[in-house]
């Protein structure tokens, strides 16, 4: 007894000391939530080799940029962002600092050239073995090979509590839309098991997540040994105590009818939202950017949608902009957008990508017509974005709860399935529950239901 006091006591002053050792990490995610979930397998793998999570850059002994390239701008706020941490190498030389992810992939050369003081390079299919890498004393380290197979496969994401997980079920894109440079800084497609993504599912669920959001560049072309999504997204359905199943995003040209008729024999638990990028809305434009379908084509397929799913929220894409686009290009989007009338939009200004087709296209639409191109198509947005919150005054709909509303200690907040918020009293609920409430107003981004 007393010698199990002792061990005690020199166990709580040895393991001050012990964590003290621990290497601490830190990272900063860009982009999309492709990069979310590898920053979250990246601290899975560093915290299985005993570093530990730390939430400031300034105590980190390692700290890594988790980079995106899609758009010039994304890869000028890591260039600044770099500069800004580089009086932590100054004053700390044995600090390691990388850039990963799509940058890395895109830029390893320039970066070491311009910014000698990042330690480590690695593209989005080089993060397994890490570990290796920090061992080495060299002080460059580059590995940006892309992988055939790789899809983290056997690796747990070491995930922030929370209400929804998401789960990377493949990886790469063979699309090659001429404007996107995500083919070459990820490679070609790949899937993952449908095993292992339900085993992956089960034990989020089993760890306290009650929503999953199912992952990739494409999501629907999934294909695993000749197993397709909608079979992936029979699978997980059936995973034991699964509220909400989510899933993006998918290119309209692998929307099928089948798809649709999982989400509606799964309803509500597969959420009644599809994320659809549109792109463009004219023909020729969509043909320049090798989108695969036309205009037509996509306005049939959202008619079909809502044959199938009457209430299915659509949300989506849009570039303004793009290589000769014309006035008239441009009123075909605005047409498509007054037809379909989006939940919401992420809109964008063309970028030129180095690698891709459309660099080598002449930029010719303006930086002030794409401005007001982009000013009108998000008036337009907020416009459709407001009818469609109106449209909800007296509906009931599902809400997974997630906890208090942070504004009034009565009141509890949740999520409708296209992701918008709801208040509503606290009564009983609890947070994970999935309840129906009628919605009573809308103001601003957030719905209520308070009667
Ligand atoms: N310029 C502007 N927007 C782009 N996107 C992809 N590449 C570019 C680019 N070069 C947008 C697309 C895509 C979203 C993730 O980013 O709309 O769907
Ligand atoms: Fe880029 Fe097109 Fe692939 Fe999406 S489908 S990642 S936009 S190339």
């Amino acid at each position: 007894m007393i010698w199990t006091h002792r061990l005690f006591f020199l166990f709580l002053h040895i393991y001050p000391i012990f964590k003290s050792m621990q290497k601490r990490f830190y990272i900063e995610t860009y982009g999309c939530q492709m990069n979310e979930y590898d920053s979250e397998i990246l601290a899975g793998i560093l915290q299985s080799h005993d570093f530990i999570l730390s939430d400031s850059p300034e105590d980190a002994d390692l700290i890594l940029l988790n980079t995106c390239s899609v758009r010039e701008h994304a890869e000028q706020k890591i260039h600044s962002r770099l500069g800004e941490l580089k009086h932590l190498k100054d004053k700390r030389p044995d600090l390691k600092l990388g850039v990963i992810g799509c940058m890395a992939q895109n830029l390893k050369n320039d970066i070491i050239k311009s910014k000698p003081y990042v330690n480590l390079i690695l593209g989005p299919d080089s993060y397994r073995h890490i570990d290796e890498y920090l061992d080495s004393e060299k002080k460059h380290i580059i590995d940006t090979k892309l992988s055939k197979y790789e899809v983290y496969n056997g690796l747990f994401p070491a995930r922030k509590e929370g209400i929804n997980a998401w789960i990377s079920i493949m990886r790469g894109c063979n699309k090659f839309c001429s404007y996107c440079i995500v083919p070459y800084t990820r490679g070609r497609e790949r899937s993952r098991s449908i095993e292992s993504i339900v085993e992956e599912a089960q034990k989020s669920i089993d760890n306290g997540f009650a929503e999953i959001t199912l992952l990739g560049q494409n999501v629907n072309s999934f294909d695993h040994e000749g197993r397709k999504f909608p079979e992936l997204l029979r699978a997980i359905a059936k995973v034991d105590g699964l509220k909400r199943l989510r899933y993006t995003s998918p290119h309209p040209q692998d929307v099928d009818e089948e798809l649709m008729r999982v989400h509606a024999e799964f309803k509500p638990l597969i959420a009644n939202h599809i994320h659809l990028p549109l792109q463009a809305g004219s023909d020729n434009v969509l043909k320049a950017m090798n989108r695969t379908y036309t205009q037509e084509h996509y306005l049939k397929l959202v008619d079909m949608i809502r044959n199938f799913v009457p209430d299915m929220g659509i949300t989506t894409d849009i570039i303004v902009g793009f290589p000769g686009e014309t006035e008239e290009d441009f009123r075909e989007t605005l047409k498509v957008m007054n037809y379909v009338k989006y939940n919401s939009a992420y809109t964008f200004k063309y970028s030129p990508r180095p690698y891709t087709k459309a660099w080598n296209m002449d930029d010719n639409v303006s930086e002030e017509d794409k401005s007001a191109r982009l000013t009108e198509l998000i008036a337009l947005q907020k416009k459709h974005t407001l009818e469609r919150y109106r449209d909800m005054i007296g509906k009931e709909v599902e809400i997974l709860v997630e906890g208090r509303s942070k504004k009034s200690p009565e009141e509890m907040k949740g999520r409708t399935a296209c992701n918008k918020i709801v208040i509503f009293p606290k009564l009983d609920y609890k947070p994970k529950d999935m309840i129906k409430r009628k919605i009573t107003d809308a103001q601003g981004v957030s719905l209520f239901s308070r009667s």
